[in-house]
């Protein structure tokens, strides 16, 4: 099975720019890519973040940008989402029986359980289960089939990841999530939005992945207390889930430079990188 994860679009309005970037121009040049190349995906899964200021307007626009991706789309919250706009736009986005978007979806090659981390009432940001999102995941983690693999998505890290800024925002009770893992089983790999920026590692012993956002970027900052941007190249992820393995690629989709031989002596002797275009 291949898939193809999309996280943080921060959608606004039509006609509204964000850090003078364009999110739909953006999503729209990444469905374009994905269309084109990647016939072969069971969905497309976008990890929260999907509306900067989660008005209905944003949402609209994201549902129009969206209408154009062939394959199958799942959509996540994150902490600037909002559920009633949402709802109000997607109708039949994902629902666990108690108002929150969480899912569960079972395929030949894994079980694929979706988390809405987003804590709504707190507005600070950082990411909060409480007891009966829980208690779905729980129940996700029990009737998950032994025989292949649980991939586990969710908007906040639940972990560190060294940039001070996101941590102070991170998921609040990482240790609520790690005893469902302790009680049923310890997810495959878990996917998470949020940092806008490529983070790869194990949390406790489960891998865990974080990617570029689809506009706008956080910059590799250790230090500041204040939330750094950068206008680094967007990327989207293509995962592919095979017997033995769970390989994921990262893809720049904007770059639009040359693509050369690494064997082609004239290429290895030029003498720009410009002389690569010709
Ligand atoms: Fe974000």
């Amino acid at each position: 099975m291949k898939f193809v994860i999309l996280t943080d679009t921060h959608f606004v309005e039509p006609g509204r720019l964000l850090y003078g970037l364009d999110p739909a121009a953006r999503l729209a040049a990444a469905v374009h890519v994905i269309n084109r190349d990647h016939a072969d995906i069971a969905f497309a899964i976008v990890t929260g973040d999907l509306a900067h200021w989660g008005e209905i307007a944003a949402y609209a626009e994201l549902k129009r940008v969206m209408g154009g991706l062939a394959a199958p789309v799942i959509l996540m919250m994150g902490n600037h989402d909002r559920r009633e706009p949402l709802r109000a736009v997607f109708a039949d986005a994902d629902d666990d029986g108690n108002g929150y978007v969480q899912s569960v979806r079972r395929f030949e090659a894994a079980t694929v359980i979706t988390l809405d981390t987003a804590d709504e009432e707190s507005r600070t940001h950082a990411g909060f289960l409480c007891p009966a999102r829980l208690a779905f995941f729980d129940r996700a983690l029990a009737e998950a089939p032994p025989d292949r693999p649980v991939l586990l998505f969710q908007h906040h890290p639940p972990f560190d990841t060294g940039l001070p800024h996101l941590d102070r925002i991170r998921l609040r009770n990482p240790e609520a999530l790690w005893a469902v893992f302790e009680r049923r089983r310890r997810p495959d790999h878990i996917f998470l939005g949020h940092v806008h920026r490529p983070i790869a590692g194990t949390w406790r012993g489960v891998p865990f992945h974080i990617q570029r956002a689809t506009n706008h970027q956080v910059a590799f900052d250790l230090v500041s207390e204040e939330i750094p941007g950068s206008l680094e190249m967007p990327d989207y992820s293509l995962v592919s889930v095979a017997k033995d393995a769970i390989v994921i690629h990262q893809r720049p989709f904007l770059y639009d430079g040359p693509v050369y031989w690494l064997h082609d002596k004239a290429a290895q002797d030029a003498p720009s990188t410009a002389a690569l275009a010709g």
